[in-house]
């Protein structure tokens, strides 16, 4: 090997002025790892390695790398890992989405400065995945997705739990007075008890469906449980995979294209899935330079059914998505409305892929495209004098008793105002009203965290109200559900019409012309203007990656990307 190879650990030399005396100096440092010369004369498969005490989810993740290393160098590969951040969903302060960027950049950086002509991205928390396909569609080496699969459901009496669809059902019962500390505590010990992402269709299993139906992960892979031998051996099928992709090359850039970020909004819609994943999803695509406007959901939603019966939404787990069929068989109902061309990581089109694929289909979990559960999508945009930019309603987890409606605001002007007040027994509210949050988005204090579904005020839940109307610019747990309408952009903190809204206007919802309206004169609004004192923070008064966010987090109908994260014209990931 000599300093003008560039695939493998030729590549991209340490810069000392001579390359012959770098790849030495690499290749002798490498040697004291223990490799022969036969291996470190192979291809290099970089594998981005997210283990940590601080992700429950990923904690299978040591037995999952040697899986793929095995695949990897079946395939006559040289396989070599690397950390980079990991997220965990609940250990993170204020909010994960704050840190998605960090690894991103990370992931990105990471694959483009170490020797590696392709990558495995072992991800799956909520952000991870998200995280990592938006740093390798920037980095632009081939690159192949393998998420950790969700956790498996455990029993609590005679039901059946999973994180965290149940977390929140139980804790409302809580709140209400329904169960008592004893049981809460022991319900705590069976909500989570394997390892992998959350057992029902929330963000994490959102996103993984979202990477195979872009093309980015193996077919059948998404919905393997975390604990299943199948999942090992789609781990070695990755690490095989990987060293294909290398020898193509095929780039994300030729797999995310516009034609397959519209099939994946169409098996979001199908799903029913995360609100959240709206958000990935269009800073994903916005690293390949591609926009989604919201309008471009809502058409697809006319036209996409719920397929999925799942938790938030439905009945099921995901282990029982798995059995029944998985994203192979929704995709295989779709099929009329999916652009079959897109190239997958394997090589083959979708097209192909779908074409020689048969399985199980259980149609308890998953419905006909002419039977659906729902004949429109799961989610629909909002557009209004209260969101001109948009916002999002997860309408399959909705009260559609609630879709046509005029309500009287009760405002909570910050996080702490809300935890301060919604279960004051004075608090001057009735379940016809509609909660209202301020400043909570991507630019606020909080970093736009998952408080989008407010409690019911205590004192309506123990009368059994269960669900209202509540507004904010904040996101919701991919795992929740109730009438909530999200990322109202834009938001409040940079001086959106949200920040406007005061105790006792009238806020009007029509879900099916698509619209959230403050129904407060202009006048009155230009006067609230006028003594409006924004919440933003002042990035000239932060340091380090705070004062980064702070400088460049886009609004939500953006992806929440950093606006220096998109494409230029001399963009680096142009090569392979
Ligand atoms: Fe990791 Fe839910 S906490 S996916």
């Amino acid at each position: 090997m000599t300093g003008q190879d560039t695939r493998g650990l030729g590549r991209g030399l340490t810069n000392y002025g001579d390359p012959d005396f770098a790849i030495y100096l690499r290749k002798s440092f490498a040697k004291s790892m223990g490799y022969s010369d036969a291996m470190l004369d192979r291809p290099v498969i970089g594998i981005a390695y997210t283990p940590s005490g601080f992700n429950n989810c990923h904690r299978h993740f040591p037995e999952l790398l040697e899986a793929v290393k095995r695949g990897v160098l079946s395939a006559g590969a040289l396989p070599l890992e690397f950390p980079t951040v990991s997220l965990g969903e609940v250990f993170l302060s204020p909010t994960s989405l704050k840190f998605r960027n960090l690894m991103a950049m990370d992931t990105e950086e990471m694959i483009r400065a170490q020797p590696m002509d392709a990558v495995v991205l072992m991800g799956g928390c909520d952000k991870t995945v998200p995280a990592q396909l938006m740093g390798a569609a920037s980095a632009g080496r081939p690159a192949i997705q393998l998420v950790a699969g969700p956790m498996m459901t455990s029993r609590h009496g005679d039901e059946r739990l999973g994180a965290c669809t149940d977390c929140r059902r139980f804790w409302a019962q809580y709140r209400a007075g329904q169960i008592g500390s004893g049981e809460i505590s022991e319900i705590e010990g069976k909500l989570a008890t394997t390892a992998g992402t959350c057992a029902v269709m929330g963000t994490a299993s959102t996103m993984a469906c979202i990477a195979e139906t872009l093309g980015m992960s193996l077919p059948g892979t998404a919905a393997i449980p975390a604990v299943h031998a199948d999942r090992l051996r789609a781990a070695e099928a990755t690490g095989a995979a990987a060293v294909r992709l290398a020898s193509e090359p095929i780039a994300p850039g030729r797999i995310i294209t516009r034609e397959s970020v519209e099939n994946a909004l169409r098996i979001l819609l199908a799903l029913g899935g995360s609100t959240n994943a709206v958000i990935h999803l269009t800073a994903i695509a916005g690293r390949a330079g591609i926009d989604i406007p919201l309008s471009w959901l809502n058409e697809l939603s006319e036209t996409t059914p719920v397929l999925v019966n799942l938790k938030p939404v439905g009945d099921n787990y995901m282990e029982d998505f798995f059995a029944a069929g998985g994203v192979g068989a929704v995709l295989r109902e779709l099929r009329p409305l999916l652009n079959t061309d897109c190239l997958t990581v394997t090589g083959e089109t979708l097209g192909e892929r779908l074409a020689t694929e048969d399985g199980p289909l259980d149609r308890r979990v998953i419905a006909p495209a002419d039977e659906p559960l729902e004949p429109q999508g799961g989610l629909v945009a909002l557009f209004g004098s209260l969101a001109p930019r948009g916002a999002i309603l997860k309408r399959s987890a909705a009260d559609s008793r609630l879709f046509e409606k005029e309500g009287r605001a009760v405002v909570f002007s910050s996080l702490e105002d809300l935890s301060a007040r919604i279960d004051d027994p004075e608090l001057d509210v009735t379940e016809d009203d509609f909660l209202v949050l301020q400043n909570a988005g991507p630019r606020s204090e909080s970093g736009m965290p998952e408080a989008g579904y407010l409690p019911i005020p205590k004192k309506l839940s123990q009368r059994g109200v269960r669900d209202m109307v509540r507004i904010s610019d904040a996101r919701m747990s991919g795992t929740a559900y109730g009438t909530i309408v999200l990322h109202v952009a834009p938001e409040a903190s940079v001086g959106g019409p949200l920040a406007l809204v005061r105790n006792g206007d009238r806020i009007r919802l029509s879900v099916s012309r698509q619209r959230i309206d403050l129904l407060v004169d202009d006048r009155e609004l230009e006067n609230r203007r006028s003594r409006l004192v924004v919440a933003a923070r002042d990035p000239g008064r932060l340091r380090g990656y705070d004062r980064l966010y702070a400088e460049e987090v886009l609004q939500a109908d953006e992806g929440c990307d950093f606006g220096m994260m998109k494409p230029v014209s001399e963009d680096r990931s142009t090569g392979s």
